[in-house]
């Protein structure tokens, strides 16, 4: 069942909080991307959430919150610089990995110790939290792998009949997941860029953060692509998109390009072109709806360039070099 956005009231809302009750998913708007959401207190219901989407038990899933003021029904201890980022980021993109408490089941935490949590930014998604009381254990809504939903119609073409009910809030105002960041320890590091960029964290801290290279393939071929639309995703430097597209093209691929905005006058002999907005918001809160476009488009190729990891370039480049996958080997 679909709640359109004009009929979230207080209602669907208790509807959607009954099915949580029950063991049921609630597939919810937030900032970022929708949310596929169990009870995170319910194993057997974020079980469920594994098998709809076809992810590995042991990928973690974040709690999402009410308030930062629940906190401590979910975590261990909140260091002094955690609760700084939680009031200066919360409701918001922001992912904080702590030690985890008692109630979390080990289903959402995949085992580990620690447990991801955060506060979004939607009314929707703080409605159906603040109604329901405890925690919502919620990936993104999408089958594992692919790429990451946008709107409630990107659920429903992916999860249709795994999902109890699907609120539409709307399409996402910042398209990208949540920052993550390891905060456990002394030495805080993003495990995760997104929505929340790290020269803000960085300012809000008053130090730098360690970046640990996401993208760095340790074992060849051993990785499967993430974020990924279902055709293969090349990555070259700006000024080769055109190039690479046509090549591609001329040698019978079915090309979409995502065309940086500097040659958006340039004529592109491709099966698709995407002209991309020259503001890193705007693009990221279309890049899955372009990599969904291309692909729905017949598109097996898509040449793109990461943008300059800087603000939410950083988090845009990882999406792309995850979409891209590992390189063959040699
Ligand atoms: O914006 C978002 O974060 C969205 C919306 C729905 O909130 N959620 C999201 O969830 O992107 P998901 O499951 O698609 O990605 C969560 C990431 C995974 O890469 C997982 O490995 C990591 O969070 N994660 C979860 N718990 C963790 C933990 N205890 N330690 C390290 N990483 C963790
Ligand atoms: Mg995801």
């Amino acid at each position: 069942m679909t709640v359109r956005p004009g009929d979230i009231d207080s209602a669907a809302i208790d509807r959607a909080v009954g099915v949580l009750h029950g063991g049921g998913l609630v597939a919810f708007p937030t900032e970022t991307v929708y949310g596929l959401g169990a009870n995170a207190a319910d194993g057997a219901a974020v079980a469920r959430v594994f098998q709809a989407k076809g992810r590995p038990p042991s990928h973690p899933l974040i709690v999402h919150l009410a308030g930062a003021e629940q906190l401590g029904d979910w975590v261990a201890h909140v260091p002094a610089h955690a609760r700084l980022l939680a009031e200066r980021f919360w409701p918001g993109p922001l992912t904080l990995v702590l030690r985890r408490g008692g109630r979390v089941s080990l289903e959402t935490t995949g085992g580990l110790e620690t447990v991801a949590v955060r506060v979004p930014a939607h009314p929707v998604a703080l409605a159906l939290l603040s109604a329901f009381g405890g925690g919502i254990a919620a990936p993104s809504a999408n089958r594992f792998g692919s790429v990451s939903p946008t709107t409630a119609g990107h659920v429903r073409a992916e999860l249709d009949g795994a999902v109890d009910v699907v609120l539409d809030g709307g399409p996402c105002s910042v398209g990208v997941e949540s920052t993550i960041v390891d905060a456990t320890g002394e030495a805080l590091s993003i495990l995760r860029p997104g929505g929340v960029t790290r020269e803000d964290l960085e300012a809000a801290l008053g130090r730098p953060l360690a970046v640990p290279a996401t993208s760095h393939i340790r074992v060849p071929g051993q990785h499967p692509s993430h974020y990924a639309p279902r055709a293969r995703v090349v990555l070259v430097e700006p000024d080769k998109v055109i190039a690479e597209a046509e090549r591609a093209q001329g040698s019978g691929h079915q090309v979409g390009v995502l065309l940086p905005p500097a040659f958006a006058d340039a004529e592109v002999k491709a099966h698709a072109v995407v002209e991309l907005p020259a503001s890193m918001p705007a693009y990221a809160r279309e890049l899955y709806a372009f990599l969904r476009e291309l692909d729905q488009r017949g598109c097996d190729l898509i040449v793109a360039s990461p943008p300059a990891e800087r603000g939410l370039g950083a988090a845009i480049a990882n999406r792309l070099r995850r979409a891209a996958g590992p390189r063959p080997a040699m």
